[in-house]
């Protein structure tokens, strides 16, 4: 790919600056599990209110792995190890995993296989991926987000009682594990259920003019569809940005694993809206990109996260057509990097600006450095420079 001195030059200081901050937080956290830092200083999540089973634990290790891809320094592999042992308990327990088994173990036991050939981490892999398949619904043809087995959460019963069939965009990026498992292993069954996943979102998640909803509930005896609240954007109708983001990664990749061309069409529609609504802003992610103008929030997470799928969707399209996908990831990513990184080796988190809903009164998880968005930072850098290992 050729490209601007000036881009090449930003692009080989940031690697360095990743390099050097990476291997710092390398050596102070080993295979300690992070989510956001406190104080400028991660704490492991194992004994807090998130758990072993939180959905972002994968992204560590996955850095971990991009890192040891890239420069082969086997210091990144021996923690990445470590942490997917600790992962283990998750895969034994019955409330330890729920439909983000994808983001949990591609970036850690499949990232350990693909890279190694260990051979304890496929099985590993393939345990999860039979947990992710057990969700599917049939009937509904779609694979049920979250759980309510100790009826915790009675705002997601039907007024009835009875369990609402949640699906959620987030899923797409789930179903790369059933891909796998079924490239894997041989057997078909697993990309059935995800590309019946992916058929259901796009008929209905993902809006005509490419918008999306963050949650449907649907009928799951039927799949009728029941609702579509707000969930974690500003409301009905609005378009949470990292949900977007989740469409346009998720799915160019069930295109990549499919060759179905109607997935890739989605993601260019989800991509192009994307596009617009952040050319508008200065390259900046809101947290939701149809909310009112103020207050003004960011999630930086969001604009990392499209970045990588846009260049995904840049490697399956005809020549003419790559730069556009490539150049607004690239934008994006200099936005993100000038307005939110943090280079100091000495505190924990690259990327701040992260949002994790919109609607959060004490603003405690608002436009604070969380892991994933340091993951898709390391992945868009390393995608542009040709050097990214592919974990999806
Ligand atoms: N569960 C994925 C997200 O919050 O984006």
């Amino acid at each position: 790919m050729k490209r601007d001195a000036n881009t090449q030059k930003w692009l080989e200081e940031t690697w360095e600056k990743v390099r050097i901050k990476m291997t710092a937080e390398c050596g102070r956290l080993g295979e300690t599990i992070p989510f956001a830092p406190k104080n400028g200083r991660y704490f492991d999540v194992e004994n807090t209110p998130l758990g072993l089973g939180f959905w972002t634990n994968g992204f560590w290790p996955g850095m971990l792995w991009q890192m040891a891809h890239a420069t082969g320094d086997e210091r990144f592999k021996t923690a990445a190890r470590g942490v997917e042992r600790r992962l283990d308990a998750v895969l034994t327990s019955l409330d330890g995993v729920d439909h983000d088994a994808g983001f949990l173990f591609l970036l850690s036991a499949v990232a350990d296989w693909r890279l190694t050939g260990n051979g304890e981490s496929r099985r590993r892999g393939l345990h999860a991926a039979n947990l992710l398949a057990g969700r599917y619904n049939p009937a509904g043809r779609f694979i049920r987000a979250w759980d309510d087995r100790k009826g915790e959460n009675p705002q997601w019963l039907n007024a009835d009682g009875s369990v609402c069939g949640w699906m959620i965009v987030d899923c797409m990026m789930n179903l790369p594990l059933l891909y796998w498992a079924s490239e894997e292993t041989g057997d078909p069954r697993y990309r059935h259920a995800a590309r019946n996943h992916a058929r259901t979102a796009q008929q209905r998640i993902v809006r005509p003019d490419g918008s999306c909803n963050h949650l449907v509930s649907l009928d799951p005896e039927t799949g009728e569809l029941l609702d579509a609240p707000g969930g974690q954007g500003y409301g009905p109708g609005s378009s949470w940005s990292r949900g977007q983001a989740w469409a346009v990664y998720g799915f160019a990749l069930s295109y990549r694993h499919t060759g179905d061309r109607e997935f890739l069409d989605t993601a260019k529609r989800c991509a192009h809206y994307c596009i617009s609504c952040l050319a508008v802003n200065d390259w900046l992610p809101l947290v939701d990109y149809r909310s009112p103008k103020e207050p003004v929030k960011y999630d930086s997470d969001a604009g990392l996260i499209t970045a990588c799928g846009l260049l995904e969707i840049a490697e399956h399209v005809e020549n003419l057509e790559k730069d556009l996908y490539t150049d607004a990831a690239l934008r994006i990513l200099r936005a993100c990097a000038e307005r939110f990184c943090d280079w100091d080796p000495d505190t924990d988190g690259i990327v701040g600006g992260g949002t994790t809903y919109y609607h959060d009164p004490g603003g405690r998880m608002s436009e604070l450095p969380i892991i994933y968005g340091d993951y898709y930072l390391i992945e868009a850098l390393l995608r542009l420079r040709g050097d990214a290992a592919f974990l999806w």
